[in-house]
Parts: C-alpha cells; sequence; structure tokens
C-alpha cells in the first residue's frame, strides 16, 4: 500500500479517444501551461481536475488552500490574452493547443482577470520583476480561464526511460518493497551537499526518488540534459542501484521558495513519495527568501493536511576542519574551514571550463558538466 495521494484520489483526466474534432475554439498553451496540462491530466497536480477558477484561485492565493480547505500554495493557472478571452464563453469547451496539435480540452467554467500585483506580492512575496517568477507572472497574458481539462495526447517525453507518471512510480515502489520513500526536488547539477542530505536521509527511508525539475527554467540555469548527465554518473558510482530511482518532473520552476517547497512536497506525494527534502533555500532564488524560510513554511499546516513528511536540513557543505560533510546542525568550526559556493560562484567556474574541488562535486560529476557545457557554447 502506498501513501494516498493528495485529496485522497489519484486524478486520471488522460482520455485520448475525446471527441475533439466539433470544438471550434481553440486556445493556445505556451510551454508552462502545456505541462500543467499533462500533470493535471496524469494525476501528478491531485486533486486538481482543471486550471483553477477564480473561487478557487482567491483562496490559493490568499491562504494557500483551494476553496473546500486542501492545501495548495501554487495558483495552476492558464492565461489568455482579452481578445481571445472575449471569444470563449462560459459554458463551452475550448481545443487547447500547442504548436498546431490538440493536447487537451478545457470545459470553461470562469474567465476572469487576477490582481498580479497581489499573486506576485502574495505567491512569491516580492513583485519586483528582476525575480524570474514575477516577470513570468507579468509577461504571461491578462485573463485567466478555470475549469476541468481533458488531456487527449500526452506531450512528448523529456526523457525517456526516466519518466515515471505517479501511477508509475507509486507501482516502482511497490515492486521494490519500498514502504518509505523520500522524494528529492532539483534544478541544479548534483553536488556533495544534494548526495549528504539525500544519503542522510536513506539511511532511514527505505528508498530515494531523484526527481529533478526539468520544465522550463531561467536561461541562466544549468541545461536539464546536462543536469540529468550529472545525475546519471553520481548515481552509477556512488548510489546502491536497488535503493534509487530516477525519474524526471516536468513542471516549469517557479522560483516561489517558500510557496513552491509547500507545492513540491504535495506534487511528490501524488508520485507516492513518503517523505520529501527541504534544505536550504529550497526553490529559491537571489536573497528573495530567508534561508530557512522554505522550512518555516510548513508550520502553517497540520501532519494530517500535509500527509507527506517533509524532511528538514541545515545548509551543508565540506568543512576541512571536520574532513567530510557536515551541516551547521553537526560543524562545530568557522566558516573558513568549511567549502561554500553560490550558485552563481559554481555556475560561473563550470561555464569558464574550470575545475570545482573534489569536496564540492564528484570528478566525475564536473567532467560531464564541463563537457556538457563545453558543446552547448559555440567555441
Ligand atoms: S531547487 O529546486 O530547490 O531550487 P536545488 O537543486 O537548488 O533545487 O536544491 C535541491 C534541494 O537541495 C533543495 O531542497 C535545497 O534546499 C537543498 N539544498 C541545496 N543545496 C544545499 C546545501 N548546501 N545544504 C542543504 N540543502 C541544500
Amino acid at each position: 500500500m502506498t501513501i494516498a495521494p493528495h485529496g485522497g484520489t489519484l486524478i486520471n483526466r488522460y482520455q485520448p479517444n475525446y471527441e475533439v474534432s466539433k470544438i471550434k475554439h481553440s486556445v493556445e498553451l505556451d510551454v508552462i501551461a502545456l505541462r500543467d496540462l499533462e500533470l493535471i491530466g496524469i494525476g501528478a497536480y491531485s486533486p486538481l481536475t482543471g486550471f483553477l477558477n477564480k473561487s478557487d484561485y482567491d483562496s490559493v492565493v490568499e491562504n494557500m488552500r483551494l476553496s473546500d480547505g486542501t492545501v495548495w500554495s501554487i495558483p495552476i493557472t492558464l492565461p489568455v490574452d482579452e481578445n481571445k478571452a472575449l471569444s470563449l464563453n462560459v459554458g463551452e469547451e475550448t481545443k487547447l493547443v500547442h504548436h498546431g496539435e490538440v493536447y487537451g480540452v478545457l470545459r470553461i467554467q470562469d474567465k476572469f482577470k487576477p490582481d498580479k500585483l497581489k499573486e506576485a506580492e502574495f505567491v512569491y512575496r516580492t513583485t519586483e520583476l528582476a525575480h524570474p517568477g514575477v516577470v513570468k507572472l507579468f509577461e504571461r497574458p491578462a485573463v485567466y480561464l478555470g475549469g476541468e481539462i481533458i488531456l487527449t495526447k500526452k506531450p512528448e517525453k523529456l526523457f525517456p526511460g526516466e519518466t515515471y507518471e505517479p501511477a508509475e512510480s507509486r507501482q516502482q515502489f511497490e515492486e521494490r518493497g519500498w514502504k518509505t520513500v523520500v522524494g528529492f526536488q532539483t534544478r541544479n547539477p548534483v553536488h556533495r551537499a544534494h548526495e549528504y542530505i539525500q544519503k542522510t536521509a536513506l539511511e532511514t527511508v527505505d528508498g530515494l526518488f531523484l526527481q529533478p525539475l526539468v520544465g522550463k527554467t531561467k536561461n541562466d540555469d544549468i541545461p536539464a540534459d546536462v543536469r540529468m548527465k550529472s545525475y546519471r554518473v553520481l548515481l552509477e558510482n556512488y548510489y546502491p542501484k536497488d535503493r534509487v530511482l530516477l525519474g524526471v518532473f516536468p513542471a516549469a520552476m517557479r522560483y516561489a521558495g517558500p510557496r513552491e517547497a509547500v507545492f513540491h512536497a504535495m506534487v511528490r506525494k501524488n508520485y507516492g513519495c513518503t517523505h520529501f527534502i527541504v534544505g536550504r533555500d529550497h526553490a529559491g532564488v537571489g536573497n528573495y527568501y530567508g534561508t530557512y524560510d522554505s522550512q518555516k513554511i510548513f508550520s502553517n499546516f497540520t501532519k494530517e493536511e500535509l500527509g507527506i513528511t517533509p524532511l528538514f536540513f541545515e545548509h551543508s557543505f565540506y568543512c576541512l576542519k571536520c574532513d567530510s560533510m557536515a551541516s551547521l546542525k553537526t560543524c562545530p568550526h568557522s566558516n573558513e574551514d568549511r567549502l561554500i559556493l553560490s550558485g552563481t560562484k559554481v555556475r560561473t567556474l563550470l561555464r569558464n571550463g574550470e575545475a570545482l574541488p573534489s569536496t564540492f562535486s564528484r570528478p566525475e560529476v564536473v567532467q560531464v558538466l564541463v563537457e556538457g557545457l563545453a558543446e552547448k557554447v559555440p567555441q
């Protein structure tokens, strides 16, 4: 028996034979909405059955809950421009299209103009356009459509062979006999600190579901295909094969820090994880969030409401005096003894083809990152 999905039922809105030919309207999806459609359809966003209607949207923005009280911290919305919105009527169906292909249908229940400043303030805790999530929020069109969806066609898998839908990952965990599974979200190459917190968690649970986010990220993040090579080489050399499953999460990154940490946890519950790692500045960007804000936010909810158990980790690093990985909780030494590199610094070193110390990143990992990035940059 795997953990119950969020809301109690694993949603399945995939109906490949759904009749779309008589539907006259169509709405073009951006890549964010396309992946959201897929993730709603396959149950990763259970209990959502569609894009948020006005009352759920207001409730999520203001209270981090759907209007029935279920915990939900990120608004999953379908933005269209005002002219398109004028041509659509509540009560009708519209096709959901991306690059000429129909992927689904929306039963339009609501169309409404959101207060995006309020959404930014509540969800991202800032209205600054320098924040990559906020700028994306404002770049997307002005009117939101809400209503249930049907997924009629699954978008192409980004990493076939390393993709498990929630029903499939649940089955994998069951086949492996894992009763407890820790989920790990990442949008970065895997470094020693990640390995340390994953393995510390693995000491107490049966399995690790390493689920890198491979949907849209900001331009200076390391591309997903290069990151995937880093995860593969690390697992191959340093992890017991029967204790780890690598499977991608195709959603876009929102960079919403604390709110996104809760969202990431709920989604991993749907994939069948019983535990979820939240380390330092989870899903954060720049200095918008406090180092542990993404952990503190969980105290707004009861254990029962969350269902999944968050595992909080302090900032971890290699300490020269300890001569091992350690964290603020376990290391008595000072910052001069610790190897701490910011994400920006790491990206700059890698892009310049410079080696990272082996105490920061495994040499095999550094090699695939440097090679992978060199291929991307025309010499
Ligand atoms: S993100 O999706 O949260 O932005 P990232 O790859 O940066 O991805 O981090 C993945 C997870 O590891 C997050 O839970 C983050 O808090 C945690 N983490 C990253 N680096 C450290 C570190 N040095 N110490 C403790 N936790 C960390």
